[in-house]
């Protein structure tokens, strides 16, 4: 008996997912292995990649666009909660595992699977999103992870594959373990693994060296609609031809670099690359949009909100009780999360240079200092003498 019976593999056609393919069918017994390609953006052509399925044994090859879901259902409520992991990674990587789990388990249910898989390995953070979205979703189905209890090193996967047809790699392999998709780049290993080595320029695709990026800025106005970007200066993009041709626009400008060392939650620091030029720009935006929109008290109280929102993503817990009761205080603030943002793109920073809104709470007559001012200022005294009012009693019992 083996591990299961028909299982729905995620398939993204490098080496460790194709070797999945002849593993879960020779060493796990598993009788039929159904691979499903989602495309999410990464910008690679699907079409090899569905045939290389069925050349290493696969018995139905599926491969999905799932860019307009990807940007409307996670990114876009990423960005409504201005989500960034330990205050810089915008989660481009983690919001993508919760759809590929949820593509998995409609396509089991469809084919009628007994479980699903993936290419994960044991120590990174992805291989927990799918199992416990996977589990959120349907907790019946087994998960299998091949790649977490083969222990193969790159040349023995390679090996392994070729004597189950399936062909070495023809390019050089890259140093580099890298996750692609519309919203950004991750790129981690090799001599990146050194936290104090820099990153060659090679390792960037979607966004410019400072260098080569142009010395006159280019000026964006993003519109936004319950917190939700909807126009670029002026005109309506979908979701996925807003985002891809704002990639464009900022990664032009060197925009969206990160390096940094994080936190997994399987208790490792990791050094990680980013590119993010069109989601890191947009969260700026928003939160900036916020600053008119929303109250102080709203505001301040969201950060919190977002923190954990970000946690959570990262962790796993994108279908989860809590991240589904921040979804509904967040989406309440942002019914009134509407106008634009102008923004100028120049030498790898985006600068929010203005801000405008029909919703706007900014008071011209209350913040000016010109002679319009209708602030009373009298009033200020009595209010502080009472705010004070505990300072004061506190510092004459204490102070000698
Ligand atoms: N560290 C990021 C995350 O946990 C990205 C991991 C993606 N993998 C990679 N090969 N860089 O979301």
């Amino acid at each position: 008996m083996g591990r299961a019976k028909k299982v729905v593999l995620a398939y993204s056609g490098g080496v460790d997912t194709s070797v999945c393919i002849p593993y879960l069918k020779n060493e796990w017994g598993v009788e039929e292995v159904i691979t499903l390609a989602a495309d999410l953006g990464q910008g690679e052509e699907l079409g090899p990649i569905q045939q290389k399925a069925l050349d290493a044994g696969a018995s139905v090859s599926l491969v999905q666009d799932a860019r307009e879901t990807f940007i409307r259902d996670y990114a876009f409520p990423a960005i409504q909660a201005n989500a960034l992991y330990e205050n810089r990674y915008p989660l481009s990587t983690a919001l993508a595992r919760p759809l590929i789990a949820k593509m998995l388990v409609e396509a089991a249910a469809e084919h009628g699977a007994d479980a699903v898989a993936h290419g994960c390995t044991g120590k990174g953070n992805d291989q927990v999103r799918f199992d416990v979205s996977i589990a959120a979703l349907n907790p019946k189905i087994k998960v299998l992870a091949p790649a977490r209890e083969w222990g193969f090193d790159r040349p023995t996967a390679i090996e392994y594959g070729e004597k189950h047809g399936i062909p070495a790699p023809v390019k050089k392999s890259s140093p580099y373990s890298i996750d692609k998709n519309l919203l950004g780049r991750s790129v981690e290993a090799g001599y990146l693994e050194d936290p104090w080595v820099e990153p060659l320029e090679e390792v960037f695709e979607m966004t410019r060296a400072i260098a080569q990026t142009p010395d006159q800025p280019t000026y964006v106005e993003i519109g936004f609609e319950r917190g939700v970007p909807v126009t670029l200066d002026g005109q309506a993009y979908s979701p996925v031809a807003l985002i891809s041709q704002l990639n464009a626009l900022t990664g032009g400008h060197g925009i969206g670099r990160i390096d940094m060392l994080e936190n997994r939650l399987v208790g490792i620091k990791s050094r990680e690359i980013y590119e993010a030029p069109a989601l890191l720009t947009l969260i700026q935006a928003h939160r900036d949009l916020e600053s008119i929109t929303l109250t102080a008290d709203v505001t301040q109280y969201k950060r919190g909100i977002e923190e954990t929102y970000a946690r959570l993503v990262y962790n796993g817990q994108w279908y989860s009780p809590l991240k589904s009761a921040l979804d509904s205080f967040i989406q309440d603030t942002q019914q009134w999360v509407n106008g634009t943002v102008r923004i100028k793109l120049q030498k790898g920073s985006a600068t929010i240079v203005g801000r405008k809104s029909d919703n706007s709470l900014y008071s011209d007559d209350m913040a000016t200092y010109g002679a319009e001012d209708k602030f009373d200022h009298r009033a200020a005294e009595g209010f502080i003498y009472v705010w004070g009012m505990s300072t004061r009693i506190w510092s004459s019992k204490h102070s000698s």
